[in-house]
């Protein structure tokens, strides 16, 4: 194939592959596991997630050792956390074996894009699930389909592996408090599209949002949970409206497994004038570093890098993770998928 392509300067973009699956949810039941060719969806034009937003995805990435297996991290934590997205919005819950064999099976047929071991590259896969029934009046859809695609993908912030700027910025939100930022709905997505491109404009690569009710504490950045390093502690925000991040939750048992103490708590801006390290961590942004938090309206700098390099414990974190994603560390908590080819 395309060995031409060149794994090594990915971006974290679509590119088309060769296959995609899909399921489709009609009578009360999902159907059989569908493999399609085509890039493209015949969608009715009252289908209810174009009107009203039953929209849900997820993200999970999949990795080629050194050994040429591929390996796909924690897909199980991605087939439960789509199902309360699913239960969030009314929409159908597609069951997690069903998940876990779409998943397999799109890998499998698309082996030849996993990025090469030692490219950095991952291949990202991508599962959405939309309400497809035509609807007029606001109430679910009576019928779902479900897809999963995937990606050849690099680093999601250009830096890489290397400190980025965040800002807050208090007028904007992107859920409300007892809204959906819970879940992976695609209009959190959209509802934070203002602010991020806003950021860009002034040179940051995400915006910290703080939580939507008080101002008072972080929340999360737009794409990836927020963890700071504070006196040796691991500590980030506890929040109804954040995305309960299935990285954050590996880093936080890779850091106690290393002795570090975790604390999962509110954290409020002043008390980042006191941390150590810090980084925005997900599937796409792994664990990036942060190394400087402006305050937009207060005009406060928070300098967390102060040497400008990621800092010890970061580092550690990201580097345990991504050998066992790569299959370069033991994997004692069970957390890849090996696919067979
Ligand atoms: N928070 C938001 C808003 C996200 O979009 C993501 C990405 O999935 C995350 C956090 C990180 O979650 P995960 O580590 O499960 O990818
Ligand atoms: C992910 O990390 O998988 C995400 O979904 C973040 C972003 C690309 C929306």
């Amino acid at each position: 194939m395309d060995n031409e392509l060149d794994w090594k300067n990915l971006t974290f973009g679509y590119m088309p592959t060769d296959y995609n699956v899909r399921c489709r949810y009609r009578n009360g039941e999902w159907g059989e596991i569908e493999v399609s060719q085509s890039e493209m969806i015949d969608l009715h034009m009252a289908a209810t997630c174009l009107h009203y937003g039953q929209e849900i995805f997820e993200g999970l990435k999949a990795f080629r050792g050194k050994d040429g297996k591929i390996r796909v991290f924690r897909l199980e934590e991605n087939a439960r956390r789509i199902r309360e997205s699913a239960k969030g919005l009314m929409m159908a819950q597609l069951p997690e074996e069903k998940f876990i064999e779409m998943v397999k099976k799109v890998v499998a047929l698309n082996a030849r894009f996993v990025p090469p071991y030692g490219s950095g590259a991952s291949l990202y896969i991508r599962p959405i699930e939309i309400g497809t029934s035509a609807q007029v009046g606001v109430k679910p859809a009576s019928e779902y389909l479900f897809i999963i695609f995937v990606s050849p993908v690099g680093p999601y912030f250009k830096t890489g592996f290397r400190p980025t700027k965040i800002c807050i910025m208090r007028q904007y939100d992107r859920v409300a408090p007892r809204g959906t930022g819970r879940w992976k709905v695609g209009g959190n997505y959209a509802a934070s599209l203002t602010a991020g491109v806003h950021a860009h404009e002034l040179g940051y690569s995400a915006v910290l949002y703080l939580d939507p009710k008080e101002k008072k504490y972080l929340d999360e950045c737009g794409p990836a949970n927020f963890i700071a390093i504070k006196d040796g502690v691991y500590i980030t925000p506890a929040s109804d409206s954040i995305l309960p991040s299935i990285t954050n939750k590996s880093l936080m048992q890779l850091a106690e497994d290393m002795g570090i103490k975790v604390e999962c708590r509110h954290i409020t801006v002043d008390e980042l004038d006191e941390v150590d390290e810090a980084a925005a961590v997900g599937t796409a942004a792994v664990a990036s570093p942060v190394g400087e938090i402006d305050d937009l309206d207060t005009g406060k700098k928070y300098v967390i890098a102060k040497d400008g390099n990621p800092g010890p414990v970061v580092t550690r974190l990201y580097d345990t993770l991504r050998g066992i994603q790569n299959g370069d560390l033991p994997d004692p908590h069970g957390w890849c998928t090996i696919i067979e080819e």
